[in-house]
């Protein structure tokens, strides 16, 4: 079968649903593709890159419909491809069915069946095809650097001959994909960065990240199903303004990322709020396309507020990144298709068994299949509240007394048999040989002890000082090779033997330690 991608037609779209690496991929699975003549062009993907990936070329959008039997998109079909449709076609795309229930309508009269990319459920098994949160990655970074681009600071702070630049302060409200993205990227940048969540299992991957989460002294929790968030009291709310307004007048640049599936986006910042930010100050609203979290957002607009604030609405924060958004989207469809292909023969099987391709099928032959059923696997981020019993620091503190007391014993036991060993053996052994066998015996004890009780993070430095002892060790073993003692030669010939695999192991594990802080 043929999968195809238009040119996405929906103003101001650049990314593209198929690109020639995908396309590569999708071929291995036994399909041909096609692609509508300049689709990938403001992704940075030409006609060429394409035809290079064996991918043909459809000169009108009307060819690539026609000759397709699967189409990629990023945007839902919009009214103008719908007499483009075949009958019998396999969609596959961004839809929205919540929002989109006469596109449904008109699609199931062409006997359709559609797979929605914004409704694979956020299981375990789906995350490579998981688009919302690719692009949701995307849009956190990009919120930054859109902030970053009307901010008139640095966001890191430093110290000059021509003065001293406070650090910027930021603050993430919603720490979903885009908040986290956003954190991320803020703290990679510098700035001090503040967020908070309903949710309170997040607070420990905020802090992980650098980032402060502001605590609210409330006794709630605002996870829903599926790892989402559920509608937060009022007096939950009521309480997060206290929290935001005594941030507002501190704060240099506010994202806003918080959303509850389904639902509008939760006010958070509302006029009063923007009212009391500094001049200069720079708030992004995520949110913008599910009415906007904060009071003043225009969708797809940047704003200045009387008081000298800007607020940015965009909604197409992916598209402004369309290689990268593109890439990751590309990458999520095809494990879709590959998922729909179990065979790998280019035919498609829509197997509504299972979670996955049941959870995004919105239209089954032309049936309406939205919504689905809740999936049988329970979701990722399934979290509970249930806390694990902390220990009290008597109950610790007790438990290594009798840990060190277990170890002193044994050490005890093993110390009086190897002295007994040594009387028995030093009884019959001649001086000279009891010398050297003691120097060993002790070497062994504090080679172990020093091994044993370094830390982990230290074994590199010192596998160092090992190399130098394997070094001495190949040195005195090369010097007993000569002698006419065969046993010498072959122990002098073991010791090199060992030695030379310490030093070498040493220098390779050292060096893939190395290659992991190097940026490639
Ligand atoms: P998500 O559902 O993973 O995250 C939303 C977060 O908001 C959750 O962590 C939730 O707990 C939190 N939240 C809900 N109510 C809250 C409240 N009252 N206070 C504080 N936090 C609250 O969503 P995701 O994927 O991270 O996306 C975030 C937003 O970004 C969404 O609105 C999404 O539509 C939008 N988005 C915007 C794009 C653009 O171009 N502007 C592109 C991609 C996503």
């Amino acid at each position: 079968m043929r999968i195809g991608s238009p040119k996405e037609i929906f103003k101001g779209e650049n990314r593209v649903a198929m690109t020639p690496d995908s396309a590569k991929h999708l071929q291995k699975l036994g399909y041909e593709c096609i692609i509508e003549t300049g689709a990938g062009n403001n992704s940075n993907f030409s006609d060429k890159d394409y035809k290079e990936a064996g991918v043909k070329i459809a000169k009108t959008k009307e060819q690539l419909w026609k000759e397709s039997d699967i189409i990629l998109k990023v945007r839902a079909p919009e009214k103008s491809e719908f007499s483009t449709v075949k009958l019998g076609q396999l969609i596959i795309s961004f839809i929205w069915p919540g929002q989109n229930k006469a596109l449904l309508d008109s699609l199931s009269k062409k006997k359709v069946t559609v797979q929605a990319m914004d409704m694979i459920p956020r299981i375990s098994r789906a995350q490579k095809m998981d688009a919302l949160s690719s692009m949701a990655n995307i849009a956190g970074y990009r919120a930054v650097i859109e902030a970053g681009n009307q901010f008139g600071r640095f966001f890191t702070g430093q110290i000059t001959a021509a003065g001293k630049v406070p650090p910027a302060k930021i603050l993430v409200i919603g720490a979903g994909v885009a908040g986290l993205a956003a954190i991320g990227t803020a703290q990679s940048m510098g700035a001090i960065v503040r967020a908070f969540d309903v949710r309170p299992e997040v607070a420990e991957q905020i802090e992980s990240m650098g980032a402060e989460f502001l605590m609210l002294d409330f006794d709630s929790d605002g996870t829903g199903e599926g790892g989402y968030a559920k509608p937060a009291s009022k007096e939950f709310i009521k309480k997060e303004m206290e929290l935001f307004r005594a941030q507002a007048p501190e704060i240099d640049i506010v994202i806003t990322t918080a959303l509850i599936p389904g639902m509008p986006a939760p006010k958070l910042w509302p006029a009063e709020m923007v009212d009391l930010m500094k001049p200069g100050s720079v708030i992004v609203d995520l949110a913008a396309e599910q009415g906007g979290n904060c009071d003043v957002t225009v969708p797809n607009k940047m704003i200045e507020t009387k008081n000298k604030v800007k607020v940015i609405g965009y909604t197409d924060l992916p598209s402004r990144m369309a290689t990268q958004s593109s890439n990751l989207y590309s990458t999520n469809t095809r494990h879709m298709i590959d998922d729909l292909t179990p065979e790998k023969n280019g035919i498609p099987y829509v197997n509504m068994e299972d979670d996955v391709i049941r959870g995004a099928t919105v239209l089954h032959k032309g049936e309406i299949t939205f919504p689905p059923p809740k999936p049988k696997i329970v979701a990722i981020a399934k979290h509970t509240n249930e806390k694990v019993k902390e220990k009290t620091p008597e109950e610790i503190n007790k438990e290594k007394i009798e840990a060190e007391k277990k170890s002193g014993r044994l050490q005890a036991m093993l110390l009086i048999i190897g002295a007994c060993l040594t009387w028995y053996i030093g009884m019959y052994a001649p001086p000279e040989f009891m010398q050297h066998f003691i120097v060993f015996i002790l070497s062994c004890f504090v080679g172990y002890q020093v091994i044993w009780n370094v830390a982990h993070s230290l074994h590199t430095p010192l596998m160092a000082v090992t190399n130098a002892i394997s070094s001495i060790i190949i040195l005195g073993a090369l010097l007993q090779m000569k002698t006419d003692n065969d046993i010498v030669s072959i122990l002098a010939l073991v010791s090199i033997f060992i030695a030379t695999i310490n030093i070498v192991g040493g220098f390779m594990v050292t060096k893939r330690m190395l290659a992991m802080f190097q940026r490639s």
